[in-house]
């Protein structure tokens, strides 16, 4: 997840709207304005980085897998992963902003445990496969959590045309979601139970 220093950002704030702070006002309703938008930009360079990063991890999972139907989703969700970050440079675009990331230690984490399961699992076999689709998941289930809430953020500071952007991510998120479980029911996990 991305940091916010509160304590700074209320100063930045205060100082960038020439206010002072007392409960209530208008101009401390101004304050936390400013303070919830910097959140959602900060959640924006989080998950622009955990995209960027993405485009290095899919294909190493795609070239690891044993099965052409994994290999197909992985590929096939690169592309849609470089989409997702040329959807983000429109939307800082749109708030005015250069495009930044901001490293995300989630999604290095996650990235990680596929990583691992290449390590501890053998080239060519179905368990790799089952691992990999885990950890595929897990990395959809980040993507869509966060597509979910920044959806929501965008659509309570008013700005519904980035929230839509947001919101086809998130479909595209879910799908390639489905896309992992339809493989993982189509036997490769009974299948995986039988290698020894
Ligand atoms: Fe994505
Ligand atoms: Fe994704």
């Amino acid at each position: 997840m991305a940091k916010t220093k509160s304590t700074n950002n209320t100063t930045t704030a205060q100082k960038s709207n020439g206010l002072k702070k007392s409960n209530g006002s208008p101009s401390n309703e101004t304050s936390e304005k400013s303070l919830f938008l910097e959140l959602f930009v900060d959640e924006l360079k989080d998950i622009y980085w955990a995209e960027k990063h993405l485009q290095k991890a899919l294909p190493k999972m795609e070239k690891a897998a044993t099965t052409a139907e994994l290999k197909k989703a992985f590929a096939q969700h690169l592309v849609v992963t470089k989409k997702h970050a040329t959807r983000l440079e429109d939307i800082f675009g749109m708030l005015g902003k250069k495009a930044q990331a901001k490293k995300c230690e989630a999604m290095d984490g996650l990235t990680k445990e596929g990583e691992e399961i290449i390590e501890n699992t053998e080239k060519g076999t179905l368990t790799r496969d089952v691992g990999l689709i885990m950890a595929g998941q897990k990395v959809e289930h980040y993507e869509i959590a966060t597509y979910g809430s920044l959806a929501q953020l965008a659509k309570t500071i008013g700005k519904n045309d980035i929230a839509s952007l947001l919101e086809q991510t998130l479909a595209e998120e879910k799908e390639a979601d489905e896309t992992l479980t339809g493989i993982a029911e189509n036997n490769i996990n009974l299948e995986a139970t039988k290698e020894s």
